[in-house]
Parts: structure tokens; sequence; C-alpha cells
């Protein structure tokens, strides 16, 4: 490999939240954390040194889009992805959380229905409650026996066709459940949306961790008169590690539909792009392709760590701590139920006898119960040490 996921890199004392932020949830300092979404990897250094070019010129003033910077995300997401993203139509935010809120302002007014389908990365309910909309849930249903999730097409179509039902966010790919939708089944959301003139907001903020023998349909493929009727939010902020420099594109081929989302982040006071944020992202997306591809082999090793582990975990124990398939992301999605704990039980389990700092899945909506999130985007070693922590638990339960 020519890049180095294997060395460990101090976190802790960076002020980052993954590591840091134990103290303020009055959590102890010395849980492994495998919890918030970033990785524990350093950029690519062909974004480094784009960031580094900048810093070294000095000069921080408000700055314009860079130049080939909306060819750079054109590129990469029709290379990849087959979509050809007009530079006109995109609208960048400080992240995609931003941009859903923004959409939600944007394309309903208070009290209309927003449709989610947890369980889902909560911000999805936070930004329809948080405004005033009013939650229209459709969960996701679990294929007990091959523990599949899928769409409720028929609670999909009813809650669309209730008259103040406005707009659907959409998870695409899935967080935490890690579905790659396919092509079949977002046809048939959009139909149902647009039979409805519910607008749909896809977050594909995912897209570039689909796992081998799976592919990402963005909506950005569809028809020119559906994309009339969405917005679709990306960042290169997962993929390349990018989080806390605030920058994120939303492509909104309406022209209407557009000015709407950018009256709403001017009406929030929010102007001008973040300069460092599209510089990393321009980089990212010129020169990060081959970072990118030896990351996710690196990821898939530990997706068969974190498989071997379970599954040894199960045969040795008769716990079935359970994998649910993961189509995309670097989020595993794990059925603890077999442990028969209920929510904060299993939380208490997981903190105080695992020694763990993971997300519950009850803060994903009431479908995550009894299940956690582990972000296996961290060094080999580091989840080899959190996954021994988390069978030994198990081990001494049984005692
Ligand atoms: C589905 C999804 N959308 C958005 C975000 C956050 O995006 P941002 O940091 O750009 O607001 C995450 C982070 O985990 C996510 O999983």
């Amino acid at each position: 490999m020519a890049y180095d996921f294997d060395t460990p890199i101090q976190r802790k004392g960076s002020d980052c939240i993954k590591f840091d932020g134990a103290a303020e949830q009055g959590l102890s300092p010395d849980l492994l954390p495998l919890w918030v979404a970033d990785m524990d990897f350093r950029m690519a250094p062909e974004i480094l040194a784009a960031l580094h070019s900048r810093v070294d010129h000095g000069i921080f003033g408000y700055t314009a889009t860079l130049r080939g910077y909306a060819q750079a995300v054109d590129a990469w997401m029709h290379d990849n992805y087959g979509w050809l993203v007009a530079p006109e139509q995109i609208v960048m935010t400080s992240g995609v959380v931003n941009a859903l809120a923004m959409a939600v302002r944007a394309f309903t007014r208070p009290g209309d229905g927003v449709i989610i389908q947890q369980p889902v990365y909560h911000p999805f309910a936070s930004v329809v409650t948080g405004n005033g909309r009013v939650l229209m849930n459709t969960p996701l249903l679990l294929d007990e026996a091959t523990s599949h999730y899928h769409m409720d097409f028929d609670a999909l179509e009813q809650a669309a066709a209730q008259p103040n039902t406005k707009l659907m966010l959409l998870c695409n790919p899935h967080n935490p459940v890690g579905r790659a939708w396919t092509r079949p089944e977002l046809q048939r959301v959009l139909d149902i949306c647009l039979a409805n003139d519910v607008i749909v907001v896809s977050d594909e903020i995912h897209m570039d961790f689909i796992r081998p023998g799976h592919e990402h349909v963005s909506l950005g493929t569809f028809g020119p008169e559906v994309l009339q009727r969405c917005a679709i939010c990306t960042s290169a902020s997962k993929t390349f590690n990018l989080a806390a420099l605030q920058c994120a594109n939303t492509v909104i081929p309406n022209e209407s539909l557009r000015r709407a989302f950018k009256r709403e982040i001017s009406a929030c006071g929010c102007h001008g792009p973040n300069l460092l944020g599209m510089a990393a992202t321009q980089a990212a997306y010129e020169h990060g392709a081959p970072w990118l591809r030896e990351l996710k082999e690196y990821l898939e090793g530990n997706w068969t760590l974190l498989d071997d582990t379970l599954r040894e975990l199960h045969e040795r124990s008769g716990v079935a701590l359970t994998l649910v398939p993961a189509q995309s992301t670097y989020l595993a999605w794990v059925d603890c139920r077999g442990l028969g704990m209920d929510a904060s039980e299993l939380e208490r389990f997981i903190q105080d006898e695992a020694g763990l700092w993971l997300d519950c899945g009850h803060e994903f909506g009431p479908e995550g119960t009894g299940f956690v999130r582990i972000n296996l985007a961290t060094q080999r070693a580091f989840l080899q040490r959190a996954l021994d922590q988390l069978c030994d638990a198990v081990y001494r339960r049984l005692k």
C-alpha cells in the first residue's frame, strides 16, 4: 500500500469530539470511542499539500468560489456515478445537515409534513421537528431471517398522500443500516413522491463508500423531469475526512427551488463559502482517488475482522450479535437483541462493561433499539482492542 492506515495518530488532546468529547457528555475518558462518523486516518497527502499551499499564502479574506471547483465536483460525480452536474446548480453550505435544514425551511412551511425513514441518522428528525414541521416516519422494515432492511412502500404511499406532506428526506446510501438503494427502489420512491407533489432531498454523503458487489445510484442520474423536484446533497467530508472544514455541495436543478434554498441561506446570515473547505474538496476530487481506493481496501479488512469476531463469539458463547449486511458506509449496524437488554441496559453494558463508546441504536429512532453502530474507520489494532473488550464483556456476563 502506498498510504499508511495502520500507524496510530494521537487524536486524544486534539479537541476532536470523538476522543475529547467524553467529559462533556459525562462519560469516562477511558472509553474506546467508535461512535461519531469521522475517521482516525490522516487525510490524503495530496489534500494536505493543497491546504498547506493556501495556508502559506497567509491571507484569508472573503473568497469567491475557487477556479476549477465546480469542474472538480462535476468530474467526480460524472466519472464515478455517471451524473452530470451543471456548475450553476451547485449551492454550497457549511455541511450536509445544514443543507437538510435549509431544504426543510425553503421547501416547506411550519406544520407541513416531512417524510423520513427511521432508523436514520438523527439530524433527519431534528431538522424537521426543530423547524416546527411534522415528522412523518415511515420506518424501514427489517427482514428478521436475513437481517436485510427494505423500504415500506405502502407506508410511504400513505404518508406521501397526506395533503400536508411536502418533502421527503432520503438517506442514500443509508446511515446506519448500510443499504445502497437500488435503481428500482429509488424509482419507486420517486414515483410515489412525484405523484403526490412531494419534493425529494437525497443525502448522498456516504456515496463513495459503496462495498464490493454494490453500486451507488445517485438521484442525479434520473431524468431531467424528476430532477426538477429533487435536491441532492453531497460532500467530500465523509470520504476524505474533512468534516471540520465545513463544506458541502447541494445540487438543485430546478431554478425556483434553488432560489428558495439560497434565500433561506441568506436569511440565516450565511454568506460566502469556506476557503479551506473548498480547497480541500477540490484537491480531494482532483487527486484523492488513489488514496480512497486503498482506504476502501483497508476498511474491507476491518469489516472482515468484525464479521469473524462476531461469528467466533457466537460459536463460543452462543450469544448472537448479528452484523447487518452492509452495502455501504464504514458504519457497522449490529443487532444486539440477543443480549436481551433494553436500551438503557445495553448502553450501560457497552460503556461500563465493555468500556466502549458507541452510538446506541435508539438514537436513530425507536426502531433502532437493541442495535449499536460501530465506526470501523480506525486503525485495525484499535478496532481489534475494542472488539476484544466487547467479547470479554459478553463472556464475563455468561460466567
Ligand atoms: C447521512 C449523513 N448526513 C450528514 C452527515 C453530516 O454531514 P455534515 O457534517 O456535512 O453536516 C452525516 C454524518 O455522519 C451522515 O451520516
